[in-house]
């Protein structure tokens, strides 16, 4: 369909400006075809000569878009999906239970919500880390273990900016991947995999798009692998395509992306540098500002502008904000970034009860109106918003579109504990042949006692912490407890002998959680620092005591003591009367 004339070395701008400059080879269209077919027909001989069987792997109205964009990125493939969370859930499924990942603190907040959620099911172990601290990433990094680093830069809404190449190499020093989320950047500001990102990831409903019209993801990458096959096939068997009428929409929307992220940087340049020192504002959180902690990174690695995403932060906290947000008349009250009109968001009550977010932050999409327009507008907002009274300012606190209540310091942190723990995290545990039940909730530390199998909770204990400290921020750590004395704080009595030191974590830590499910382990040796054990009791045909020795006791075990290598199992578990946990099978 394409016109193959020699083309001279067209800049990037061309390229896009132009949907790369195809013509149709039979209707001579400038704008490619929008191709709604979901088959295509087979060869007489069952073949598929044009390489199209279904919609779902090969819709060709993607053939352009996906060249486009992989063009900008510099990569060697792209693929689209059905919006910027697929995209991202596409990468995170790709990989497998067990391995470990990296990921920025500050990230999308529904990317977070749904990646502590994912990780705790289906086994990832997430870890959460200031990915703008290149010491704490470096300290984060397990080689072997680490499979992947996820990065989002700049960093929604506090616009925290990771040193890409730096942390380029810290992944691969580990022989993880880099993953960035570059949407607020997009291709114009910034090209990850320059700096040595394995992969982009964007939200193509925003700038890409940039008409607030489309919802579209996109993933590029920087070598078609054995990881990227599972991603296309991640896509074509999950299923979460783009509609071909989206693919076009998001090409006619691409073609103005220089023109468009240029204004966006200008007139957000314009804006902060007028709002810094604001008598009514604390702080413009804004790349482009030499106050910005980012700026000196972002001034290396953001080329044309530092992005239209910018936040400010009111002295009159969050009565102030959401006063200034209701009575502004050209920004428009809404979600989203990226579109060419510019939006305000009282970013924390969309974000719902649990958010980090300041109270008193506003995050303003800039778009492509005057600067003059939307300085003035907010100039007004922020002159109403400092003289109305704080209590008439205080009613006008927004509801969350989650629909959670918010939660104050003095709220029930507690109620919240036990409720995620009922509908969230005890299930996993159930499935995987244990539990935790709530001890207490005191100075930010929960307390949970374990219950059955430790293999169950103990691994995955970074990935429950992760999912109460995301809905309670006030939650800074957990510990597993048995009935007796704290997995995590016990004392050792002394280690000098192996065998007193396994027979006490075993008397203390770990029969006593087992003896939920009638079950007990047995020690009995240790020899050149192997641990030789024995199930009985409703353990020793248990389906799951396999989990419960490898994830539970061998983990607990080597941590105790240091000089323990592995455990040896020698129960003859076909004799096992009374199995705590059988297999459907069986
Ligand atoms: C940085 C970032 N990544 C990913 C997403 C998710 O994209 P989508 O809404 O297209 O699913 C968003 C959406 O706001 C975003 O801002």
């Amino acid at each position: 369909m394409t016109d193959e004339t020699t083309k001279p070395n067209l800049t990037l701008e061309t390229l896009t400006a132009q949907a790369l400059g195809r013509i149709d080879k039979e209707t001579r269209s400038l704008v490619p075809p929008l191709y709604p077919s979901t088959t295509y027909e087979r060869d007489p001989d069952g073949g598929y000569s044009s390489g199209r069987g279904y919609t779902r792997p090969h819709n060709p109205t993607y053939d352009e878009p996906e060249e486009l964009l992989a063009t900008l990125e510099g990569g060697s493939d792209c693929l689209l999906f059905a919006s910027g969370m697929a995209a991202a859930n596409a990468v995170f499924q790709s990989l497998l239970p067990g391995d470990h990942v990296v990921a920025s603190r500050v990230m999308y907040w529904a990317l977070r919500t749904w990646l502590v959620d994912f990780a705790l099911s289906w086994g990832l172990d997430v870890e959460f880390v200031d990915t703008t601290d290149l010491g704490a990433l470096t300290a984060a990094m397990r080689p072997g273990k680490t499979k992947l680093v996820w990065l989002d830069t700049p960093a929604n809404p506090t616009w925290d900016i990771a040193d890409i190449a730096a942390a380029a190499e810290i992944a691969h020093a580990a022989h993880a991947r880099l993953a960035v989320d570059s949407t607020a950047a997009s291709p114009v500001l910034t090209r990850p995999l320059e700096l040595g990102a394995d992969l982009v990831v964007h939200s193509a409903s925003k700038y890409l798009n940039g008409h607030s019209d489309v919802l579209a993801g996109a993933v590029v990458c920087a070598n078609t692998d054995a990881y990227w096959q599972r991603i296309r096939a991640w896509r074509r068997d999950a299923g979460a395509v783009l509609g071909p009428f989206e693919a076009w929409l998001l090409l006619r929307g691409m073609r103005t992306l220089f023109v468009r992220v240029q204004r966006c940087c200008e007139n957000a340049l314009t804006i902060a540098r007028h709002f810094d020192g604001h008598p009514q504002i604390l702080k413009v959180l804004y790349p482009g500002l030499p106050n910005h902690p980012g700026h000196a990174i972002a001034t290396r690695q953001m080329t044309g502008g530092f992005g239209g995403m910018l936040s400010i932060r009111l002295k009159g906290g969050e009565a102030a904000a959401v006063a200034t947000a209701a009575k502004v008349a050209v920004f428009k009250r809404a979600t989203s970034l990226g579109g060419v009109e510019s939006l305000i968001e009282h970013r924390a009550s969309i974000e719902g009860a649990s958010t980090p977010v300041p109270l008193d932050l506003l995050r303003l999409s800039i778009g492509l109106e005057t600067p003059r327009d939307l300085i003035s507008d907010l100039d007004q907002a922020l002159e109403y918003a400092a003289t109305i009274s704080h209590d008439k300012a205080a009613e006008a606190t927004p509801n969350s579109v989650t629909g959670e209540a918010k939660i104050h310091p003095d709220e029930d942190a507690t109620g919240k504990i036990r409720d995620l723990l009922e509908d969230r995290i005890r299930p996993i545990l159930i499935a995987r042949g244990g539990d935790l039940l709530f001890q207490r909730f005191t100075d930010g530390i929960v307390t949970l006692q374990i219950v059955g199998s430790p293999g169950a909770s103990v691994p995955i204990k970074r990935n429950i912490h992760n999912m109460i400290s995301h809905y309670i921020p006030d939650v800074v750590g957990i510990q597993l407890v048995t009935t007796t004395k704290d997995t995590d704080h016990t004392s050792r009595n002394d280690l000098s002998d192996p065998v007193a030191g396994m027979q006490q974590l075993l008397d203390e830590q770990i029969n006593p959680a087992v003896r939920g499910h009638d079950g007990y382990i047995r020690l009995i040796d240790v020899k050149d620092n192997i641990a030789y054990i024995q199930f009985e009791g409703r353990c020793q045909g248990c389906a799951m005591s396999e989990v419960t020795l490898r994830q539970g006791v061998e983990v607990m075990a080597k941590e105790w003591d240091p000089r323990i290598v592995g455990i040896v199992d020698v129960t003859v578990h076909g004799d096992g009367t009374d199995p705590y946990f059988k297999t459907r099978k069986e």
